[in-house]
């Protein structure tokens, strides 16, 4: 199907028309159909003007700039496509990377999506079980990492995951093979609505979702890149999210590569100084980053800033957490530029509310639906989720608070939970995909953030599943029950606290605390408790669960509530 015949079902017209320009942008397959990885990099490489421009810029280790063009990055990727022939890869085929932001992380998930293949991105600080249970979730075949973190992180599960067939090493192994592969090896046919990637999340119960999007999603990662973000061809563009999560990807490979851009990837840990000398020495003109790494900037003050030339920055933008009003009073005062806030989940696949770069921003506020979008705000009922009546929604006009929704259809929706229809089916209600993001819209229009309506945590902008906390410490000897919450922090938002539950016949002590936290951090790795309390019972609802609300009210020293359904609320 050539790209100019894509149709999006069950959007108006008006809604359609503006994913249609970025559409017409887009180049399609030689033969019909559309790739990710042909509109991000082949295209270029075909015209004379771009082939020789810089796609990426990594910095490594040591700090030192390394450049591929779009020529070398398209080579590059199909001969990784070409090695994944070679390992029995085949079309929708899910290939894992646990890789941090270097050149491989580019080459390889270009290539995976080249040959057809599922691109399914992991969090490389994850511990040993988040990835063990995302391979499995995932049915992962072929896993690229570096042997630093295969050593560390897959190697004690390998034996764990059957399904897993082949882990390529970055350095000499896949060095050795990208060398002897065919670097013009032909992008595999794909259409608009076929598997391309596969992003982990979380919700409040059971295991995480792995949600699945498709080729087509390019259509929006292409028009929001443009219209919020402002990005243009000679833009230097960094987009500081990690590659294991769905900004990296979308907003980190796919949209500055499809708007022919260059991105920076930086290879190193935060530091507030070096990223400045990375916005100042790159030249950086667009920053796309989250409101913890801003707040880390705010609390250094400002004469950091003043000793860099961010002279070349146009726009910042910010994601993934509230950005708070008095983040973007300093950066107006000290970096002279306003942060554009945008709004978006791993479900929409691209950015849905924003203040874009030529808008006036209004501190606190997240900012408007983008071009194509239709949200709504619904009602609630008493768990704080939309209240459903016989199948329906109640939707709020004019200045509303209550549960974000949008109506499907944009491109970049994702198709639903792989292999788990009715977590799917359960996002959606009355033609509306419903957010689980209460917010407050005010009379022009503008959206707020309030809160989550469900108890998963968002640190330092990652999203963390309570029950999967809660479950590993569980297979901890000397623990009964566990309860993982979120409680405040000046800089990432939030920190995992575990109230645990010792077994009978275990005494507390601060050794087995401090033993619960290291087993945390080896299980776990970033999304492990910070801190845990050794508690004698945890309150629970009627039906058995723990109540992480009223673990929640008591953290903050705030009254309890209706505590109606609880069993023990003493
Ligand atoms: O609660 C909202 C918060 O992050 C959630 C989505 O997280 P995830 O799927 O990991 O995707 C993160 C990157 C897109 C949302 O449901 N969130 C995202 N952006 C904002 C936000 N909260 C407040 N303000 C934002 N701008």
């Amino acid at each position: 199907m050539a790209s100019d015949t894509l149709v999006v079902e069950g959007t108006g017209s008006d809604v359609d028309d503006a994913w249609t320009a970025a559409r017409r942008s887009l180049a399609g397959l030689p033969g019909g159909g559309l790739n990710i990885a042909h509109e991000a990099v082949d295209r270029h490489a075909a015209d004379p003007g771009v082939r020789g421009r810089t796609a990426l810029r990594v910095l490594d280790r040591d700090g030192d700039a390394h450049e591929l063009t779009y020529g070398e990055l398209a080579r590059r990727s199909s001969r990784f496509a070409s090695v994944l022939d070679r390992l029995g890869v085949w079309p929708g085929d899910r290939v894992a990377t646990l890789l941090g932001p270097d050149a491989d992380l580019y080459v390889a998930a270009l290539g995976i999506l080249k040959a057809g293949a599922v691109l399914a991105p992991l969090f490389s600080a994850f511990g040993r079980e988040p990835v063990r249970t995302r391979l499995e979730l995932g049915g992962v075949s072929v896993l690229v990492t570096t042997p630093e973190l295969y050593r560390r992180t897959v190697q004690p599960i390998r034996d764990d995951l059957p399904g897993l067939r082949h882990v390529l090493l970055t350095g000499p192994m896949l060095d050795g093979l990208l060398d002897a592969a065919d670097p013009d090896r032909p992008i595999t046919p794909t259409a608009p609505g076929d598997a391309a990637l596969l992003h982990f999340t979380s919700g409040t119960t059971g295991a995480p979702k792995a949600a699945l999007h498709v080729h087509e999603a390019v259509v929006a990662h292409l028009a929001t890149a443009r219209s919020v973000l402002g990005l243009r061809t000679d833009d230097v563009y960094w987009c500081t999210a990690d590659p294991g999560w769905v900004t990296g990807v979308s907003y980190g490979i796919v949209a500055p590569l499809v708007v022919g851009a260059t991105a920076v990837a930086d290879t190193r840990p935060f530091d507030v100084r070096r990223w400045y000398r990375v916005l100042a020495e790159q030249r950086v003109t667009v920053w796309y980053t989250a409101p913890t790494a801003l707040r880390m900037f705010m609390a250094r003050g400002g004469q950091e800033a003043r000793r860099y030339d961010l002279s070349a920055l146009r726009t910042i933008a910010s994601v993934g957490e509230p950005l708070n009003g008095a983040v973007v009073e300093w950066a107006l005062e000290v970096l002279g530029l306003q942060v554009h806030d945008t709004w978006w989940q791993t479900e929409t696949g691209a950015i849905m509310l924003a203040t874009p770069a030529d808008e006036e921003v209004r501190p606190g506020a997240i900012g408007r639906p983008v071009p194509g979008i239709e949200a709504a705000v619904l009602a609630q009922g008493p768990d704080g989720r939309a209240r459903i009546d016989d199948g329906h929604v109640t939707v709020v006009g004019g200045s509303a608070q209550g549960e974000l929704a949008l109506r499907p259809g944009w491109p970049s929706l994702f198709r639903g939970y792989f292999g788990d229809p009715d977590r799917t089916a359960a996002c959606f209600a009355d033609g509306w995909y419903l957010t689980g993001d209460v917010v407050r819209r005010d009379r022009d229009g503008w959206y707020r953030f309030v809160a989550r309506a469900d108890d998963v945590i968002k640190t330092a902008g990652h999203l963390v599943g309570p029950f999967e906390v809660e479950s590993c410490l569980m297979r901890h000897p000397a623990v009964a029950e566990a309860g993982v919450i979120g409680v405040p922090d000046p800089a990432a938002g939030a920190l995992v606290k575990a109230f645990v539950v010792l077994r009978a016949g275990i005494e507390p002590s601060r050794e087995l605390r401090a033993d619960l936290l290291g087993y945390g951090r080896r299980e776990l790795g970033a999304v492990a408790p910070r801190s845990i309390a050794l508690v004698p019972d945890l309150p629970h609802t009627r039906s058995g669960k723990v109540m992480r609300r009223l673990l929640r009210t008591r953290e903050l020293g705030l009254p309890d509530g209706d505590l109606s359904t609880l069993e023990n609320p003493s």
